[in-house]
């Protein structure tokens, strides 16, 4: 079983996970099928609505005598009739909620799931309740954590029974913890450390239930912080698709629900946005092929075995439809804006949003550094999105200027065509010309970069948008040691005879913000020379003594480097990916390079920057763009770290 990584925005990943039993695209909503009683049936929902995994519980299973021995006999896939992967739970969550010991022990029903074929079997874990104290709540996950690693044992121990796959189960190794960020961290560390197929985010039901999603986000983030990226990470007990954008966005694959047909069984209807029961509509607010073909006066008239199932697909139709909005979301760029959206629909939830601003690091590593798409401003915590905390970052410490006073001036974009003029005279006199916005600060020469020229936002500023510019403004000044200088100041100043060109400027400034303060002295020595666009005259192709250098990207203002700029970079420390001997040949002919090669990596590299790749000796092999965080490298077993551009030996066409 291995999850293969297509793309990814925030912490979130657009993934698929090959199991023995088929693929699953993630993040992806998993229905729980009853193995007794089918709300819709599972070959319908497989059918019908896409549904491509599902999950039932083991332990139901096991306790009723009739439907023990069905699943004995003809596995779990074949009894509750799914044509795809089954994953299986044990009993914890009806021990929690019943409040009751249950009369199965661990390795009984792991090996119960084996027998009857879970394509992914659930150990027993302890179900941390809100209410434990911290000594209760550490004493669930060492249980827990001895239970995981039992599991471990007798998942290899014995021949493979006839419902088993060829690798055997595969093994959900939870995360439990309660409220504690400390305990989940080393709950999710240490099962980390064991052979899982995947990580359940347990004990959550209790939070989502009371709406308290701050502490949901803080939970997941903390378990997260210590979990591999490269399994599945799954929200047990996450039915309601008002959590899936957020639990997404902090790098939740998988959910499984029954709130589709629990919220049915009370004549309610779920909704992107909440909840309503079905005598308070008038109307049907959703397109679903069950609400398009009836009115809310015909539902409440079916009889009631028939509403129940009829609303339970619409349930479960609103549940896939968010899933598959989240996952074009993460394709196109733009799933911090669904958040964002999302979370207006309940305070609790803007709460869950609002408890990010303290994650901003973590968050950051994951952040790609270019998206497909705009950066739109929705509303106050957009300032605090970790692409707008590392651009105001990178202008501190990456951006360097000549000058020793600064100007603020207001400006329509694009900069370099409004006030042009005033960035040459202002130069000329040893004036930085900064543009107000409400990501900042910004040199006026830096406006085609990725967010600043694909951003949008108001024109009328809320407070924290002004707030945020003045706060990153002093820290611009102090960082720079530049003088404030008036407007009217600056006016006042005699206009230059000939002002220097924002040009080469403009490629200094993004090649520093970009790669590092210095990094455009490295890159652009001596003469320059520029292609540009025969459509929107911009700057496409950079040379520097004769050599093209870098070129530039129309769609994010961003850099690719090119094998001279490389070369010229690795002069400098930093920006590496260290390959392993036996991979570094393929580099060399300007091929991928494979996570499980990669043998250490410059912390500072973000998904999407541009890299070095060099061997363990640190001869440079090739340039690329790194498609992980620094920090998941290592944790995939399959797939591609750096996407190589160019290499410094490639192979000719002709050699065989
Ligand atoms: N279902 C909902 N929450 C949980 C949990 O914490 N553990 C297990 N095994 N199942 C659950
Ligand atoms: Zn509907």
């Amino acid at each position: 079983m291995h999850f293969e990584l297509l793309g990814r925005d925030g912490a979130g990943r657009l993934g698929k996970w090959h199991t023995p039993h088929g693929v699953v695209e993630t993040p992806a909503l998993l229905p729980v099928i009853h193995p007794g009683r089918q709300a819709i049936p599972a070959s319908e929902m497989h059918a019908k609505f896409g549904v491509r995994m599902v999950i039932t519980n083991s332990y139901i299973a096991w306790r009723d005598p009739w439907l023990r021995q069905r699943a004995l006999d003809e596995g779990i896939r074949q009894l509750i009739g799914f044509p795809g992967p089954v994953m299986t739970d044990s009993g914890t969550f009806q021990m929690y909620f019943y409040g009751r010991t249950i009369e199965v022990g661990n390795a009984q029903i792991v090996d119960f799931q084996r027998r009857i074929g879970s394509t992914v079997g659930t150990i027993l874990d302890i179900f941390a309740t809100p209410g434990m104290t911290e000594e209760e709540a550490g004493q669930a996950v060492d249980t827990t954590l001895a239970r995981a690693r039992e599991a471990v044992q007798l998942r290899g121990q014995g021949e493979r029974f006839p419902h088993e796959a060829e690798e055997r189960m595969g093994l959900a190794l939870p995360v439990q913890g309660g409220t504690f960020p400390a305990l989940r961290e080393r709950s999710a560390r240490e099962a980390a450390q064991l052979d899982a197929a995947m990580h359940p985010i347990g004990g959550v039901v209790p939070l989502m239930e009371q709406q308290r999603y701050r502490d949901l986000a803080e939970v997941i983030a903390a378990s997260q912080r210590a979990l591999p990226a490269g399994k599945p990470v799954h929200l047990f007990g996450a039915g309601h698709p008002l959590v899936f954008p957020l639990a997404a966005l902090l790098g939740c694959d998988l959910f499984d629900s029954a709130s589709y047909s629990k919220f049915a069984q009370d004549e309610r209807l779920i909704l992107p946005d909440g909840t309503a029961h079905l005598r308070e509509l008038e109307e049907l607010p959703c397109a679903c092929p069950v609400c398009a073909n009836t009115t809310a006066q015909e539902l409440r008239s079916l009889p009631q075995q028939e509403r129940e199932g009829q609303l339970a697909r619409h349930n479960l139709h609103v549940s896939m439809a968010e899933l598959r909005r989240v996952r074009q979301a993460m394709r196109d760029g733009r799933l911090w804006e669904l958040v964002e959206q999302r979370c207006r629909a309940h305070p609790a939830l803007l709460d869950g949003l609002r408890a990010l601003a303290g994650h901003t690091a973590w968050l950051e590593r994951k952040e790609p550094v270019s998206k497909p798409a705009a950066f739109f401003y929705t509303g106050p915590e957009t300032l605090t999105r970790p692409t707008i905390v590392r651009l105001q970052q990178r202008l501190l410490t990456h951006y360097r200027s000549p000058c020793d006073q600064a100007c603020v001036v207001e400006s329509s974009r694009p900069f370099g065509r409004h006030v042009a003029g005033l960035w040459a005279k202002a130069r000329n006199h040893g004036i930085q010309l900064l543009v107000k916005t409400p990501w900042g600060a910004v040199p006026a020469e830096l406006d085609d970069m990725y967010p600043l020229a694909q951003s949008a936002n108001p024109e009328l500023w809320d407070r924290d948008a002004g707030k945020g510019f003045t706060r990153h403004l002093d820290a611009m000044l102090a960082a720079h040691g530049w003088k404030l200088l008036d407007r009217a100041e600056l006016d006042a100043l005699p206009d230059p005879e000939r002002g220097e060109g924002m040009e080469r400027a403009h490629v200094a400034a993004v090649c520093d913000v970009q790669f590092g303060r210095g990094a455009g002295d490295a890159l652009l020595r001596g003469e320059l020379g520029f292609r540009r666009s025969a459509t929107t005259g911009k700057v496409r192709n950079v040379y520097s003594q004769g050599e093209h250098v870098l070129s530039l990207r129309a769609s994010d203002g961003l850099f690719t480097l090119k094998l001279a700029g490389a070369r010229r970079l690795h002069e400098r420390p930093g920006l590496r990916v260290v390959v392993d001997g036996d991979s570094a040949p393929f580099q060399r002919e300007g091929r991928n390079a494979f996570s499980r090669f990669v043998r250490s990596i410059d912390p500072a590299l973000r998904p999407e920057d541009e890299c070095l790749v060099v061997d363990e000796a640190d001869a440079l092999l090739a340039c690329g763009r790194i498609v992980l965080p620094a920090d998941e490298v290592g944790t995939f077993a399959k797939g591609m770290a750096v996407q190589v551009r160019e290499g410094i030996a490639p192979r000719s066409p002709d050699a065989a």
